[in-house]
C-alpha cells in the first residue's frame, strides 16, 4: 500500500492556484453553509482524479473554493462512507486532499444518534474524543503509530465555545463520539453497551477523517447534529427522515457560529 503521496489527486484549473488554509466537511443538511462563502469556484467530486464518488442518489459531492472572513477555505460538500463499500482509506480522502491544498485546519460535521439520554434531539456536540468501533482505520498498510491523545484540538473547541458564547449561544455540549459502521441502526443492545462503554454519540462516519488528519498533521475539530434518539432510549423507531428533518432545523442554528469561527481556526 502506498503512503500518501503530494500528488494523489489532480485538480481540474479552477482549484490548482487555491491555497486554503482551512477545510470543512459538511454533513447533510448544512448545505446553505455555502450561501455565507464568497464562492470562486465549485467543482463535482467526480472532476477531482483520485477522488471516490458516491454512488448514493443525492450524494455525489462538490468541492467549493472560497474565501469567509479574508480566509481562504475549501468546503466538501458530501462524503463517502466505510457502509457503501469504500474502505477507510478511501473514506477519509477529502482529508489527504486537503493536506495536498495546503490545509492547516479542519472542521467535520455529521448527524449523530444520542446515546447519552442528558443530550436532547437538535442539539449540536462538540466531540471531546471518539471510540472506533469498527476496526477499521484509514492508516490500514502503513506502519503508522500516530498518538490520538487529543484527536480533536483543544484550542479549536476553545475557539467554537468563545464564539458561541459571545453570540449569546448556550455552551455547546461536548462528548465522546462512536463509529459504527452501519448503515442500519444499532440495536437498543448495542446502544446500552455504547453507553457503558463512555459514548454519548454514535454515528457512521467522521472518525476515519480525524484519524487521516491527525496522521497529516492537520489541526481538527468535529461537530455532531444530535437528530434522535439511539435505538430503545425513546420508545419510537428510528427513521433516516426524521433524522434528516431535525438535521435541517438544525443547521440554522449552526450556520452563524460557524461563519464567525471559521476565519479564527489559522
Ligand atoms: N445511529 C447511527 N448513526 C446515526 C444515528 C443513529 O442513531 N442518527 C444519525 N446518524
Amino acid at each position: 500500500m502506498s503512503a500518501p503521496s503530494q500528488t494523489e489527486f489532480s485538480l481540474p484549473a479552477s482549484l490548482t492556484t487555491a491555497k486554503p488554509k482551512v477545510a470543512l466537511v459538511l454533513g447533510s443538511g448544512l448545505g446553505s453553509f455555502i450561501d455565507r462563502v464568497e464562492v470562486a469556484a465549485s467543482v463535482p467530486y467526480s472532476e477531482i482524479d483520485g477522488l471516490p464518488v458516491s454512488a448514493v442518489p443525492g450524494h455525489a459531492g462538490t468541492l467549493h473554493h472560497g474565501e469567509i472572513g479574508g480566509v481562504e477555505i475549501v468546503v466538501a460538500q458530501g462524503r463517502v462512507h466505510c457502509y457503501e463499500g469504500w474502505t477507510a482509506r478511501e473514506a477519509a480522502s477529502l482529508v489527504r486532499l486537503f493536506h495536498q491544498m495546503g490545509v492547516e485546519a479542519l472542521l467535520l460535521t455529521n448527524a449523530a444518534g444520542i446515546v447519552n439520554a442528558e443530550f436532547a434531539p437538535g442539539q449540536w456536540m462538540l466531540l471531546s474524543d471518539h471510540i472506533n468501533f469498527t476496526g477499521l482505520s484509514p492508516l490500514t498498510g502503513s506502519a503508522s503509530f500516530i498518538d490520538q491523545s487529543e484527536i480533536y484540538s483543544q484550542e479549536l473547541r476553545q475557539i467554537l465555545q468563545a464564539t458561541a458564547s459571545e453570540l449569546g449561544l448556550p455552551p455547546l455540549a461536548e462528548g465522546v463520539y462512536t463509529w459504527m459502521n452501519g448503515p442500519e441502526y444499532e440495536t437498543p443492545a448495542e446502544i446500552c453497551m455504547l453507553r457503558t462503554l463512555g459514548a454519548d454519540a454514535v454515528g457512521m462516519s467522521t472518525v476515519p477523517e480525524a484519524i487521516q488528519a491527525r496522521a497529516l498533521g492537520l489541526k481538527t475539530v468535529a461537530l455532531s447534529c444530535l437528530t434522535n434518539y439511539g435505538a430503545g432510549m425513546s420508545g419510537e423507531p428510528l427513521s433516516h427522515a426524521e433524522v434528516m428533518e431535525v438535521g435541517q432545523q438544525a443547521a440554522s442554528q449552526l450556520l452563524e457560529l460557524l461563519e464567525q469561527c471559521v476565519p479564527q481556526m489559522v
